[in-house]
Parts: structure tokens; C-alpha cells; sequence
């Protein structure tokens, strides 16, 4: 019995335990004094970066089912965007009440000597609306408008890499990375490229058509002279 829904719900499993991970490492961190000599900022950067793994975890999880036809990735999809949330949350939590202590005036100097925190803090006001529909009852209730208000996920997405670009002052390798994942995963979601996809994928699958696929591709001067 355990062990068919073991079978069944892996990647649900192995979603829930694995967003885990990252706050039990910090939280041995912090108990074991291996946080650095910035353990606030330490922790900053190790919520926020969870929170864009996440994220972006979750932006996959459509083009995981409709193209590559991996279905259980829809049933972690929720999941993976409210963890991204909640570590958003906690980093948010950790510059503001940690870091500047809910101080109003120094959290204003602070935003002026960084204002990639603005950008962050737009992402973060994307996400929250999303976040608090997130629930069944409100996808029954918004209908048609829920799929248009999640598809500001990818806004969000935007506004972190852009949030990531500007913090970073001399190698922007990293967050270009993220951006060009970001980037490949709304690439996918354009009609003509997913109908390619799509028509590839279904030629691969179908032996004969495979055949004459490999055909064209090893010898297609062949094919010229004999036809
Ligand atoms: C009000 C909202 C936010 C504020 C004030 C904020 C502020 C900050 C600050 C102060 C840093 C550290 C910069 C440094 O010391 O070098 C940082 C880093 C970062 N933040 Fe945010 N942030 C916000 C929202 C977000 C959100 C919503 C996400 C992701 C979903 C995010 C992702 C990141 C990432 C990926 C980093 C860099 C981590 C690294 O370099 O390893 N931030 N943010």
C-alpha cells in the first residue's frame, strides 16, 4: 500500500521533502555558526536564490508535460510555486525585520543605496496575488481569469532576474544563466515553436515516420538522385 503510493506520488514526495532542504541547512547553519562572518546577509542570498530555483522549477513544469509528455510534473506544479513563494517571503522578512528591523527611515536610505531591492519587492507584489489564489476554491471561482492572473508568474520571473542582474557587481554569468532558462522556458510557450515541438515529438514516436525522418537526415543527397 506505501510502497504503490510511493510509486505514484515520487515526485510529489520527492518535492516536499527537497523544498525542505535548503531552511533545515540553514537553520544547522545558523545553530552551528556556519553562516560566514554576514550570517543575515548569508541568509538573504540563500532564500532568494532558493526561492528562483523554485520558481523557475515551476515555471518548467508545463513544458515538462506538454512537450516532453511528463504528466506528474502538473501535479507538483502548486507546490513548487508556494515554496518559491514562501522563501521569497522569508527572504523579504529577513532584509526587512532582520536586517533593518522594520526601521521605515533606514529601509528608505537603504532602498536608495540599493534599488534593485525595488525591483525585488515589485516580484514579490506579483507573486502575493498568486500566491493567495493558489487554492482550488479560487480557480473554480475566477474561472477563465485565473490562467490569465498565473501567467503574471512569468512577469515575476522577469522582474527576480532583472532583481538578480542589477544586485550583482562584477560577474553577471549566474544570473544570466537563470535569465536564459527564464528566457527558453517563454520561448516554449509561443504556439508556432510549441507546434513544432510538438510535430517533432510525434514523428520520433512513430517508428515509420522516425525511419524516414533518419533517412532524410543521413542521406539526403540520396534521396535527390533516386527520386
Ligand atoms: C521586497 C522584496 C525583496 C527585497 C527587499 C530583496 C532584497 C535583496 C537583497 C538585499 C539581496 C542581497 C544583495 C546582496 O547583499 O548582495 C537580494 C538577493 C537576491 N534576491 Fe532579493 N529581494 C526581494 C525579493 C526577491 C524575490 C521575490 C526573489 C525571488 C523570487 C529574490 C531573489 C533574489 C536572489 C536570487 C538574490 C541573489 C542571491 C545570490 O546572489 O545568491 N528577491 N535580494
Amino acid at each position: 500500500m506505501l510502497l504503490h503510493s510511493l510509486k505514484t506520488n515520487w515526485l510529489r514526495v520527492a518535492v516536499h521533502l527537497g523544498a525542505w532542504i535548503p531552511v533545515a541547512i540553514i537553520i544547522w547553519d545558523a545553530l552551528t555558526n556556519q553562516l560566514g562572518a554576514e550570517p543575515i546577509r548569508e541568509i538573504i542570498l540563500r532564500t532568494g536564490k532558493t526561492a528562483l530555483v523554485l520558481l523557475v522549477l515551476s515555471l518548467a513544469c508545463t513544458p515538462a508535460n506538454t512537450l516532453l509528455g511528463f504528466k506528474p510534473a502538473l501535479k507538483v506544479r502548486r507546490a513548487l510555486g508556494l515554496y518559491a513563494f514562501f522563501y521569497a517571503l522569508a527572504h523579504l522578512t529577513t532584509f526587512v525585520g532582520i536586517d533593518y528591523l522594520f526601521d521605515v527611515a533606514l529601509l528608505a536610505d537603504a532602498i536608495l543605496e540599493k534599488p534593485y531591492a525595488l525591483v525585488g519587492a515589485a516580484a514579490f507584489l506579483v507573486l502575493l496575488p498568486l500566491a493567495l489564489t493558489s487554492t482550488k476554491a479560487s480557480m473554480k471561482r475566477l474561472g477563465q481569469m485565473w490562467n490569465k492572473l498565473h501567467r503574471a508568474v512569468y512577469l515575476a520571473a522577469i522582474l527576480v532576474i532583472v532583481h538578480f542582474v542589477w544586485l550583482v557587481k562584477l560577474d553577471v554569468r549566474e544570473p544570466l544563466i537563470f535569465g536564459a532558462i527564464v528566457a527558453l522556458l517563454l520561448a516554449l510557450r509561443i504556439n508556432f515553436i510549441r507546434r513544432f515541438i510538438a510535430h517533432w515529438r510525434s514523428r520520433m514516436s512513430n517508428p515509420q515516420s522516425r525511419a524516414s525522418l533518419t533517412r532524410k537526415i543521413n542521406f539526403p543527397t540520396d534521396a535527390k538522385e533516386h527520386g
